[in-house]
């Protein structure tokens, strides 16, 4: 079963920062790379910090507390204190509006 649900529109996104969206209570950021849309939980799974305040470079984002990287591709961490991945939500972009499945 999917659960696709409108969170944003797409010319809300831009490269180089997330931006925090709350569908259903849940706290997700999305990052633009390259024309394409990813979505992670937002919490960094290191401490109290928001991803969406990280610093983005490429695929990646940087935790604003100890400077954890993660791919936000896929959630994976791939650098600093971090030692366990964000989860990854899918998304697809329809209609000009971004959709992730939240099942
Ligand atoms: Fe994100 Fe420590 S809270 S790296």
């Amino acid at each position: 079963m999917s659960n696709w649900t409108d969170v944003a529109a797409e010319a809300d996104l831009f490269e180089g920062a997330g931006i925090a969206v709350e569908p259903e209570g849940q706290d997700i950021v999305l990052f633009s790379v390259d024309g394409e849309v990813f979505a992670t939980d937002n919490q960094c799974t290191h401490g109290l910090a928001k991803l969406c305040d990280g610093f983005v470079e490429g695929p990646y984002v940087e935790c604003p507390f100890h400077q954890g990287r993660f791919d936000v591709r896929t959630g994976a961490c791939v650098g600093g204190p971090v030692t366990e991945p964000v989860k990854s939500w899918p998304v697809k972009v329809e209609g000009g509006r971004v959709w992730l499945d939240l099942d």
